[in-house]
Formats: C-alpha cells, sequence, structure tokens
C-alpha cells in the first residue's frame, strides 16, 4: 500500500491507578515500554508518520516510541478533555495531509498490525472512518457499536446509552482509522454536548454519516484489546503477551515441556527443534538457533547461542555470550561478553567474561576469568583444544595458546604457549607421619586446658 499513514497514539493519560512515577506507557511488557508495542504494531501495519499524545513524560515517552529509528512528534495535552480533543492535540500532523489516519492507544499495547491493515484497507475503498470493534461479554464501560439495516451508524457510550443500548455487545476498541483528507474537518466538529462533558471521538461516526460518508466497523480479538490502567492489568496483559509468543514459536518449531514457565522478550529468536526447559526466562536480545537446548532454570540475555549447544541447567548467559556449534554451558556457569568456540565445554560452576575460548577447549569445574582489576575490565584468550584444569583462575589480560595445558589451582597471570604445561600454584609436598605429630599435640592442648 502506497498510502501515506499517520498514526496518533493516545497516551496523555494520567495513569493515576498505576500508582507510578512514570507515565503508564513506559511500563515495560516482554521488555520493553507499551508505548513501543503499540507503535511497532502501527509501522507494521504501514504508518509512514506518528503523532503521539501524551500528558507527563513527554519526552521519555517519545524516545520510549522512537523505534527502530521511526519519528516521532509528540503533542501535549495539558487538559484531559476527552478522545476527540486528544486526537486535536495533534493537529499539526494532521494538518500536513496523509491519506489514512490511524488512531491507537498507548495503553492497549497487545494490537497487532491485522486490524490496522484491515482498516486502511477499508479506507483505499472508499471509507471515512473505520471503527475498530470486539465482540464480549463483558460490555459494560464500553463505547457500543449501533447498527441500523447492517450500517454502523453510531457508537454510544455507556453513560448516554438507554437500557435497551446497553444490552449490545459489539463494543468499540477506541481504536479507529480516519480518511486523513477528511480527518480535520470531521474532528473540528466534535462537541461536548453529552453526559461526561467530554469531545467523544466516537462522535465521528455520526459526523461522518452527516456529511454523506461512508462509515465501516472492523472486527479485532478481544485479547489484543486489552488495555491497562493499574498493576494487576499490566500484569494480565504480560500473561497473554508471553502465551501468544509462546505459542506462536511452539507452531513455529519450538520445543517447551512447560511454557507456562518460560519468559520471552519482545525481541527472544528461537530456532526450529531448540527445546526450552521448565523455568526459562529469556530477557532482550537472544537468539537461539536451530537444535540448541536450553536446560531448566536458565537466565540469558543479550546472547546467542548456536545451532546444537546446550546452556544449564542454571546457567546464566550475559550480554555478549556467543556459544558456537555444539559448544556446552553447564551448571552455575555464568558467561558474559565470552565467545565459546565450537564444541568447546564450559561445564561447571565457572565464569567466564571478556574471553575468547577455542574451539573443543575444555574448561574445567571452578575456572573463572579475573576480568576486572577494580578499576578496567580485561581480556582472556584460551586456544582451540586447550586443558583448563579445575579451580583455576585465568588472571586477564592473559593468553593460552592452542593446545596448552593448565594443571588444576593454577593461578594463570603469563601467557602459556601453545602445548606447555603451565603451574600456577605450589608444588604438593609430603611429609610422612607429619599429621600424627599434630594431631597429638592438639590433643595435649586440649587436655591441659580442660584441667584448669
Ligand atoms: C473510549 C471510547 C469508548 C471505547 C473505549 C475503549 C470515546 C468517547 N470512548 O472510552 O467508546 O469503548 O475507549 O477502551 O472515545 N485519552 C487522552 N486524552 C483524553 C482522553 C483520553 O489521551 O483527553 C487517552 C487515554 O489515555 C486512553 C484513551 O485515550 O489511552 C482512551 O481514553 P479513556 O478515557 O480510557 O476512554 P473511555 O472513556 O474508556
Ligand atoms: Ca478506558
Amino acid at each position: 500500500m502506497s498510502r501515506s499513514c499517520l498514526a496518533v497514539i493516545l497516551a496523555a493519560g494520567d495513569s493515576t491507578r498505576m500508582k507510578s512515577s512514570m507515565s503508564k506507557v513506559l511500563h515495560p511488557v516482554a521488555g520493553r515500554p507499551m508505548i513501543a508495542h503499540v507503535m511497532a504494531a502501527v509501522a507494521s501495519a504501514g504508518m509512514t508518520d506518528a503523532a503521539l499524545v501524551v500528558g507527563r513524560d513527554a519526552e521519555k515517552v517519545a524516545n520510549a516510541g522512537a523505534i527502530d529509528g521511526i519519528s516521532v512528534r509528540s503533542f501535549l495535552q495539558t487538559e484531559r478533555l476527552g478522545t476527540g480533543h486528544a486526537v486535536l492535540a495533534a493537529r499539526e500532523a494532521i494538518a500536513d495531509g496523509f491519506d489514512d489516519v490511524l488512531v491507537a492507544y498507548g495503553d492497549v499495547p497487545l494490537i497487532t498490525a491485522i486490524p490496522f491493515a484491515a482498516a486502511r484497507q477499508k479506507l483505499a475503498e472508499g471509507a471515512d472512518v473505520v471503527v475498530i470493534g470486539f465482540h464480549t461479554d463483558k460490555p459494560t464501560g464500553y463505547g457500543r457499536l449501533l447498527v441500523e439495516n447492517g450500517e454502523l451508524v453510531a457508537i454510544r457510550e455507556e453513560k448516554d446509552a438507554t437500557d435497551e443500548e446497553r444490552k449490545v455487545t459489539w463494543c468499540n476498541s477506541g481504536l479507529m482509522a480516519i480518511n486523513g483528507r477528511k480527518a480535520l474537518s470531521l474532528l473540528e466538529k466534535i462537541g461536548n454536548a453529552n453526559a461526561k462533558g467530554e469531545y467523544y471521538l466516537t462522535d465521528l461516526v455520526e459526523i461522518a454519516r452527516a456529511a454523506g460518508g461512508k462509515v465501516v466497523a472492523v472486527d479485532a480479538p478481544e485479547a489484543e484489546l486489552t488495555g491497562c490502567n493499574n498493576r494487576a492489568e499490566l500484569a494480565y496483559i504480560e500473561k497473554l503477551w508471553q502465551e501468544r509468543r509462546r505459542h506462536e514459536l511452539m507452531v513455529s518449531g519450538v520445543s517447551m515441556i512447560a511454557p507456562e514457565t518460560v519468559f520471552l522478550s519482545y525481541d527472544t529468536q528461537i530456532g526450529q527443534d531448540a527445546l526450552i526447559e521448565p523455568n526459562v526466562v529469556f530477557g532482550p536480545g537472544v537468539t537461539i538457533d536451530g537444535g540448541a537446548v536450553i536446560h531448566a532454570f536458565s537466565h540469558i540475555e543479550g546472547a546467542h547461542v548456536s545451532a546444537g549447544a546446550t546452556v544449564g541447567p542454571f546457567a546464566r548467559l550475559r550480554p555478549g555470550a556467543d556459544l558456537a556449534a555444539g559448544s556446552k554451558v553447564g551448571n552455575f556457569c555464568e558467561v558474559k561478553n565470552g565467545k565459546v568456540g565450537e564444541g568447546a565445554k564450559v561445564n561447571h560452576l565457572t565464569y567466564i567474561g571478556d574471553a575468547v575460548i577455542g574451539a573443543h577447549a575444555n574448561i574445567g569445574a571452578g575456572t573463572i576469568t579475573c576480568n576486572y582489576d577494580g578499576v578496567n575490565k580485561h581480556e582472556t584468550w584460551i586456544g582451540a583444544n586447550s586443558f583448563v584444569g579445575s579451580n583455576s583462575a585465568l588472571v586477564a589480560p592473559v593468553s593460552i595458546g592452542d593446545g596448552a595445558y593448565i594443571a588444576s589451582g593454577s593461578v594463570i597471570t603469563e601467557d602459556v604457549p601453545a602445548d606447555a604445561l603451565a603451574f600456577g600454584r605450589a608444588r604438593q609436598e609430603i611429609k610422612p607421619e607429619r599429621a600424627t605429630v599434630i594431631r597429638e599435640r592438639a590433643l595435649a592442648l586440649k587436655k591441659s586446658r580442660s584441667k584448669t
């Protein structure tokens, strides 16, 4: 569709019920602000320009909405006089002239591009106003879509509705598409002679019809339209988001044993035939390639796990962790800004930070890369096919050559050449019978004390 499209996103609510020091649209769902989810939906419906109507935190909201380089203009609505008034706060943007104007709510983050795209299609076919509606068995509080002879003729707000009208279960989501060439003149006709004394955006239905225009409705699933007013609703929206994304991933070929215990971020990518065991948490920026296995209780963010690699149980991958094909990061290991080479093994109780591990290296239990000197971070290079004995401390910057061998318990402060053996600990000594001597001495001391 080559039609130009402005999205006006209403986010001027005062967020009172969130009981928060920030605007509710800044609260995250799946690791990013609600407003960014809404922006992603209108962007994939073909929006070319965005106008945010905000009441507080204008700059923060605009920044949070500016995903993928979308340019966002924000407009302050200083008084909340209703949804019609709110859209007109973006008058300047609307006046720039667009084919389509979409109205979205910043606090309805589960919305997808589909209903907006359907609404734009109706505009392209000649409608002046397209209402996004939904069917529900709990219509209380919503504007009702009133139909005569199969045509949408009005939206009646709950407070203005008759008992008969309140029985209608086809409701207004509040989201809408308006013919951009007529939008300003239609919006300017909205008055406030109603039960709430507000400027109702919903009056556009009757206004457009009175002007001889065509008004239609398209439907969206009720769950997509769930709004957020308080933290309990925020948690419910998170739950719905997680369920939807888990389902998409499973349908695309990802296995999850207990999907309800797996938490994804907005951008988590997981390939076909990957297995995600129970109780795994994905922070932002994770890509898991096909066939990888993430064992239970792992926490992964900003990381890439290649095909056939295995992680956990109880592993933590932090930003910059990059596991090559067939590598293994096992229980109680942490990797931060570290590359684990093909087939390399970091199996137990290890910290790898700012390090590069070559292919097929074996990192023993309890190995620590000491990457921080209290001021700066330093790097560790561990060569291919090397073997780092258990409980070794590799004090960065340091490099271990290919095929080198580090004796267990070593503190390695100097570079180790390829194929060398390095000891960084005191050599073991044996003192025959010395234990007996020490024990007898101790027993004698105990005896002398009990006499006094
Ligand atoms: C609105 C619709 C109603 C619909 C419902 C869906 C109108 C008159 N009514 O009702 O038909 O069923 O949404 O949830 O449009 N906002 C502003 N500035 C304002 C007023 C609102 O930015 O002056 C924003 C709010 O932050 C919110 C959205 O617009 O994101 C909707 O406002 P809200 O007061 O919740 O609308 P409702 O009265 O519930
Ligand atoms: Ca509402």
